[in-house]
């Protein structure tokens, strides 16, 4: 039997959703799962995962497991309650909110931890049906910070690895949590615990020195008999596919019937999921300005904004639609004449042939998250540009920042800095878009997600050296 590669996250890689007596299986949204997910890799593939539905009707549960006994997908099923307490609670509204710097946003509920201990558990005692001796468990995200540990109690000498993909916030902010020394203890069943840049790395060591009291020798934490390695690997993206996307006829075809509809005028793209990290608000407000301060930009610039819809269910998602919704509708009230459109919005997710196609045509993309791990969307518009035009706006609070130096990298939270970002952007010489475009292409092709995983996987090995 080949050796194992279990990987472990919230959501599988496909989500299933149920209306009226119909079940639909779509690609599950956010960077973690699309980016593992083009992986390839010579050991055999397994995944651990939520498919985002609680089945009760046996026949179609029958006809969807199938499905994913094909993939080698290994489903764990969470009632409502679950749902509602360990996703849209404990994850959702009280570490999402803390590792993005909104601490206002935490909400404190019993039952949220409670919840969150009970499935943590539920996703080891799937990862233990699959697992053998020489397999490798890899964990991901903040969802699931206890199943190292829990795992650990049973296989003591399993090889296991972490990676938080979200920010790990400064121990200032990390000490509030109530539930932080379990966490942590958590955390530290990995061999390896890594995250996506330096500074989480940094904030999540001084976590361990604080809060745990642990030795911690620059990057290796000793606790026991064991010594666990921490490191930073930041994420790539399948960059071949992104690259080479508009040379299939198809998308090409795609791509031009878009350029058509969007007309003669500059086009910007954003690309998120819905949240009030991605800075979606203030992106529409600094967009507004450049069309109130600068009335020359009217009829030749269009922003067009792919949210994606996520968490709704979470209040603070629901509140931030409504305003999206109307801050939208205010713009283009106001600047919209008979053939021009100023912001086009499409709260759906769109399939990889459309964004590829999208971003190709983007003369910007725009990345204005107030916090953000990695933004791997960043990543995929860079990598989609063939030829000489495309320029990057960038958040400097995402991750992706700290590779992607030849953007324009912006504070998100100043409007006229936003406002001025347009400017320089639409202005830019093609000489220039081009050569940022190729230094930037250059560090993406280089780092992308087969190496990302490959390099994680290579250190988890190392760190078992130790032992
Ligand atoms: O990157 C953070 C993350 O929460 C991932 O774990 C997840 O794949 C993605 O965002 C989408 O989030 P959700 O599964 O809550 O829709």
């Amino acid at each position: 039997m080949p050796m194992k590669l279990i990987i472990v996250s919230n959501r599988l890689p496909l989500t299933v959703t149920q209306k009226n007596d119909k079940y639909k299986i779509t690609p599950s949204a956010g960077g973690l799962t699309t980016g593992l997910h083009s992986l390839e890799t010579k050991m055999e593939k397994h995944w651990v995962g939520w498919p985002g539905i609680h089945f009760e009707n046996d026949i179609a549960q029958i006809r969807i497991e199938s499905q994913f006994r094909k993939h080698q997908f290994h489903p764990v099923y969470l009632t409502p309650d679950l749902v509602e307490n360990y996703y849209e609670g404990y994850s959702n509204s009280i570490i999402w909110p803390s590792s993005h710097y909104f601490f206002s946003y935490v909400q404190h509920k019993d039952e949220y931890w409670e919840a969150y201990k009970e499935v943590n558990q539920l996703f080891c005692e799937k990862t233990l049906e699959i697992f053998e001796p020489g397999d490798i468990i890899w964990v991901q995200d903040y969802q699931l910070m206890l199943l190292p540990g829990l795992l650990r109690k049973v296989i003591p000498n399993a090889c296991i690895g972490y990676f938080h993909h979200i920010p790990f916030p400064s121990y200032e902010l990390f000490r509030c949590l109530p539930e932080r020394s379990e966490i942590l203890k958590g955390l530290l069943g990995a061999d390896l615990i890594a995250f996506h840049t330096h500074s989480y790395m940094r904030h999540f060591i001084s976590a361990i020195y604080r809060i745990l009291k642990l030795d911690c020798v620059f990057d290796e934490i000793y606790v026991e008999n064991r010594v666990i390695n921490v490191d930073a690997f930041p994420m790539g993206i399948n960059y071949q596919q992104f690259h080479d996307a508009i040379q299939e006829v198809s998308i090409k075809r795609k791509a031009d019937k878009f350029r058509e509809n969007f007309g003669a005028g500059k086009l910007i793209l954003s690309v998120d999921r819905l949240d009030y990290t991605k800075g979606i608000l203030t992106r529409l407000q600094s967009f507004d300005k450049l069309l109130a301060d600068c009335p020359q930009y009217r009829e030749k610039v269009s922003l067009a904004m792919i949210v994606s819809p996520s968490r709704d269910s979470v209040e603070r998602y629901d509140h931030l639609k409504e305003e999206i919704d109307k801050a939208v509708g205010s713009i283009n009230g106001q600047y919209s004449t008979l053939g021009w459109r100023p912001v086009y919005y499409f709260y759906r997710s769109f399939k990889f042939e459309e964004l590829a196609a999208l971003y190709n045509i983007a003369d910007i993309g725009l990345v204005t998250s107030y916090r953000d791990g990695m933004n791997l969307v960043a990543k995929e518009y860079v990598a989609s540009k063939q030829g000489k035009q495309g320029v990057l706006i960038l958040s400097e609070m995402a991750g992706a920042a700290i590779e992607l130096h030849d953007a324009i990298i912006v504070n998100p939270n100043n409007i006229n800095e936003l406002k001025e970002a347009f400017v320089e952007a639409l202005e830019m010489p093609e000489s220039l878009q081009a050569k940022n475009l190729e230094k930037m292409q250059a560090v993406i092709a280089k780092q992308n997600v087969g190496k990302w995983a490959k390099d994680f996987v290579q250190e988890l090995f190392l760190s078992l050296i130790h032992i």
